[in-house]
């Protein structure tokens, strides 16, 4: 295999261009008249089509992206025994193998980057610039764990004394059930499926019964680029197929990327040791957040109204980093009220394959029934400062809110809403902002407006969020530059697009030989 280079971020696609927004339009078209895809249960060289929880798009729900197979038990349990036969292969197949099979799928990835994007449009409702940011990220994953799984295949250097020699080398632990949420339909379950694969460990992967053609083009991206059948099996159905494969005693490792009440159900489960069963199970957990925003009294308010405002409404705050709550010192929390409920106001909420939509729709009628609840509730216990009202009608859409002097204790500021909902709360200075979100049970995303250094240190000292970003937008990170995850109930607080990551795929052996000779035996 040709020695790999430097790893680079992925180049988004320039959106300003006509050329490129024609391009667009035709993948667009394209995927429509493919429509609806067909995801069938992988499991090894098999695949059954079938009918199960098929996809449907958000943005106008008549339409069916994707027909699919839900897994039935007994597909759980061949997809788990399936892998651990695959294991022995692809574990054995040597670190560089393995890197070399997961850039060949970032380059397959790349050549379709158009027509994954506009599935993403379709199946997910991300505007086109976020879909493309997940392809990105997508072939980052790739990219970066597969020089990861080269270095960290090298072991670690340990103190060597005369007589003895002393080796740290990382394994791969066997089986590794993936289960990922809808919001970064490709990047998410890529990323963990690539950093378990690259370790050389063997995958079943369960996409989200929102997302399942996502899930079913990753497959196709990753055997494409030459992971074995044997090495990955695609389980698409809903909750209870999570359920059973976490369950299963044949799983070793769970990377689990979704909310906090089934993170905290898969922890509890996995925690079971069934008969026979030899390995205790890791839980690689990243979960919800209740992502705060200080905007401190000296703070550049042409830099943080727009910054809060893409923070929490791009994607219709559908991300697990959005900015959920603003605390704002006293002395300008009026001036900032104003601006952003004014910028907030004129937010282009629109379909998703509309270019310019800021605010596309929210990704199932339960969803916007619960963000319609908490506005509710919003509007009852507090004030209502800024709705868009030119909302679509047809669509999942919800009016994108900004809700200020809400009691404390309110469920608006303490349960994660993941919708288009933002409260305002005023704190008469930093320390009492900081006492604000150590309050809280999450910590995954902060975001900190404030000019003077020592501020700045005094909230990275304080805060306990896994990602805190200063004097600018609280989402987007990228891999290799923010390693992203959350501490507390956000998360086992492992950090994905970082250098650590593959550390929980793998278990650390060490062997020690005695190297004095004595005699050989012949
Ligand atoms: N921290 C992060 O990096 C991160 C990233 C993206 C999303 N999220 C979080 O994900 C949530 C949104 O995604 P979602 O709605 O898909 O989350 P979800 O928890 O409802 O579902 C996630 C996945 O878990 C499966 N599942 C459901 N019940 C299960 C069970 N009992 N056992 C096993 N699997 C089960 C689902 O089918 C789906 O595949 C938000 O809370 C968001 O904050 C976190």
């Amino acid at each position: 295999m040709t020695t790999l280079g430097a790893f680079a971020n992925e180049p988004v696609l320039e959106l300003r261009r006509a050329a490129v927004r024609s391009q667009l339009a035709e993948a667009l078209d394209r995927l429509d008249r493919q429509l609806p895809l067909s995801v069938p249960v992988s499991i090894g060289s098999d695949a059954r089509p079938g009918d199960g929880t098929d996809s449907t798009d958000p943005g106008d729900p008549d339409r069916l992206v994707a027909r699919c197979s839900s897994a039935t038990d007994t597909e759980v349990r061949a997809a788990v025994q399936a892998a651990a036969e695959g294991f022995r292969a692809w574990s054995q197949l040597g670190a560089a193998d393995r890197a070399a099979a997961l850039i060949r799928a970032a380059a397959w990835l790349r050549a379709k980057r158009l027509e994954l994007a506009a599935l993403e449009v379709r199946e997910c409702v991300k505007p086109w610039p976020e879909a493309d940011a997940d392809v990105c990220e997508a072939i980052d994953f790739l990219e970066y764990y597969a020089r990861c799984a080269v270095e960290l295949d090298a072991g670690r250097p340990l103190l060597q004394v005369p007589g003895e020699r002393n080796e740290l080398r990382y394994v791969p632990r066997g089986v590794v059930a993936v289960i990922a949420p809808w919001n970064f339909p490709i990047a998410i379950p890529c990323g963990m499926t690539a950093a378990a694969l690259a370790a050389g460990n063997a995958v079943v992967l369960k996409p989200a019964e929102q997302s399942p053609g996502c899930g079913q083009r990753l497959l196709e991206a990753l055997r494409a680029g030459g992971v074995p059948p044997g090495a990955l099996s695609l389980l698409p159905g809903d909750g209870e197929v999570g359920a059973a494969l976490v369950s299963d005693p044949g799983v070793h490792t769970i990377a689990f990327t979704g909310s906090m009440p089934v993170g905290l159900e898969i922890v509890r489960a996995a925690a079971e040791v069934a008969p026979g069963q030899k390995h205790l199970k890791r839980v690689v957990a990243e979960l919800g957040g209740k992502n705060c925003v200080i905007v401190d009294a000296d703070a550049d308010l042409d830099e943080a109204v727009p910054a809060i405002v893409s923070s929490a409404f791009a994607y219709a705050g559908q991300k697990c980093s959005a900015a959920a709550r603003v605390l704002v010192h006293d002395a300008i929390a009026d001036q900032l009220i104003e601006r952003v409920a004014g910028a907030v106001r004129v937010l282009v909420v629109a379909q998703a394959s509309e270019l310019g939509t800021e605010v596309p729709p929210v990704i199932e009628s339960s969803a916007q029934e619960r963000v319609s609840r908490y506005a509710d509730l919003a509007a009852r216990d507090g004030r209502i400062v800024a709705r868009a009202e030119n909302v679509p009608q047809r669509g999942w859409f919800c009016p994108p809110t900004v809700a200020a002097d809400l009691p404390a204790g309110s469920p608006v500021l303490e349960e994660e809403i993941f919708g288009p909902l933002l409260a305002i709360e005023r704190v008469r200075s930093v320390e009492h902002a900081c006492d604000v979100v150590d309050g809280l049970p999450f910590a995954l995303t902060g975001g900190l407006f404030a000019r003077d250094p020592a501020t700045v240190r005094y909230v990275r000292d304080r805060t306990p969020v896994g990602n805190l970003y200063v004097n600018r937008g609280i989402t987007g990170a990228m891999v290799g530059r923010q390693p992203f995850g959350g501490n507390r109930l956000s998360g086992t607080g492992t950090k994905a697009g970082g250098p650590d990551y593959l550390l929980h795929f793998v278990e650390p052996r060490a062997v020690t030989e005695n190297t004095m000779r004595h005699g050989l035996v012949v």
